[in-house]
């Protein structure tokens, strides 16, 4: 078994809201069983609760909790239910009674196991709990390998809005064991993708090239192009979190096609789509959007679009409510001083931040993507 790892450092250093941070975001294939001697030497306390939720239980909480146990560590495990709909702050009331019985205090760690959604609300709990404790990321689905795990935010939903409550906190260490993709369904892979594909519209063309170049081998069930991908990711992801952890200004750039994608989730009850099929809309909207608004030449935009439409997101329930989506948008953090910003392309490779583009855009833009074909690209 191969059991080397790379190491990623992240380095935050210290701004006018937050102090220094450093960390490692360790990533290998097989690497599981190995989280004992790390959790060590990066001085997790011995109680440790291990958050998952009841699919990735089964499949690998129980074996993360067996090599905890066997380095000395003593492991509880806590299950939240699957699903969007449960990232929220009830959700967080039954994880803190739950560590309130365990016994836990502030000399107890959270390991998140899991997706994007334990990891965002795992890490929530560990900033709140007795005024925050120490936190290890350990992602198992491809986006939160390539996004959620890496950068510190962390949060739960309201019914109106998306992580509406959160906060900025930085994990101990990232464990990515790139094996746990060979178990992700594939609609979850494509998710992945999206943020993947992200990244290569904002920051990378040379990405955005190989993704074109090799979506199909992406879109088959053999995943091992992806350790290479991920940790490009975790790479461009980590020098913009670097140089904005606060989301100030710069960091907005990851918020490309999430306007919408975030509007799509909460208008559809944070149930039909996952987050990466809506921002995958969301991308493709704002991608027609940066066209008409940032001069984005079309062969750049259908560039973005053709990778997008391989990702197929499931349709949306018909006709598309393009007011509702709008009014939705409002509810959104990214309204400042009741202005509706957005995170747009000029260009691949080269995003831009804080875009007002017009209502009547938006809505053009809204509406032509939601009347194309389902395999049309719209450039
Ligand atoms: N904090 C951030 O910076 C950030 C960035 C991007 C997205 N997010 C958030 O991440 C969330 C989405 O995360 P996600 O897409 O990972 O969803 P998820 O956590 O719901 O995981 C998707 C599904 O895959 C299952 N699963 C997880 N790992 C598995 C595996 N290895 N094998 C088989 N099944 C597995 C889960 O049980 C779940 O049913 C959203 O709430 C989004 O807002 C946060
Ligand atoms: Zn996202």
């Amino acid at each position: 078994m191969d059991r080397t790892f790379s190491k990623l450092t992240v380095e935050i250093p210290a701004g006018p809201e937050n102090s220094s941070h450093t960390y490692p975001i360790f990533t290998g294939q097989d690497i599981l069983s190995t989280i004992g001697p790390v959790a060590s030497e990066y001085h997790i306390p011995e109680h440790v609760i291990i958050i998952t939720d009841a699919t990735v239980e089964k499949l690998y909480a129980s074996h993360v909790q067996a090599a905890l146990l066997n380095y000395g560590f003593r492991p509880d495990i806590i299950t939240i239910p699957s699903g969007e709909a449960n990232k929220t702050p009830e959700t967080v009331r039954f994880v803190y009674d739950k560590m309130h019985q365990l016994g836990c205090g502030r000399d107890t760690a959270l390991v998140a196991v899991g997706g994007g959604i334990v990891g965002d609300l795992a890490g929530y709990v560990a900033a709140t709990y007795r005024r925050g404790i120490p936190f290890i990321q350990v992602p198992t689905t491809l986006l939160a390998q390539v996004d959620s795990s890496v950068g510190g935010k962390v949060g739960v939903n309201l019914p109106y809005g998306k992580n509406l409550i959160g906060a900025f906190y930085q994990p101990r260490f990232v464990f990515i064991d790139t094996k746990t993709l060979t178990t992700l369904p594939a609609r979850e892979l494509k998710s992945g993708l999206a943020e993947v594909v992200k990244y290569g519209a904002i920051l990378d063309r040379e990405l955005l090239s190989l993704l074109t170049n090799t979506i199909d081998d992406l879109l088959k069930p053999d995943v091992s192009r992806f350790p290479e991908i991920i940790e490009r990711c975790c790479a461009l992801k980590s020098s913009v979190v670097e140089k904005d952890e606060r989301e100030s200004g710069y960091r907005e750039i990851l918020n490309f096609g999430h306007t919408i994608g975030h509007a799509i989730e909460a208008c559809t009850n944070y149930s039909l789509l996952t987050h990466g099929e809506a921002i995958t809309y969301g991308m493709m909207v704002e991608t027609h959007l940066s066209v008409n608004h940032c001069g984005l030449p079309a062969d750049d935009a259908r560039a973005v679009c053709s990778l997008l439409l391989r990702l197929s997101p499931p349709p949306l329930p018909e006709p598309v409510d393009v007011d509702q989506l709008y009014q939705t948008m409002y509810s959104d953090k990214k309204v400042r001083a009741g202005v509706l910003r957005f995170s747009l392309i000029n260009k691949v490779g080269d995003a831009t931040f804080g875009e007002t583009p017009d209502e009547h855009y938006v809505k053009q833009s809204m509406r032509k993507v939601f009347t194309t074909g389902e395999d049309e690209c719209v450039y």
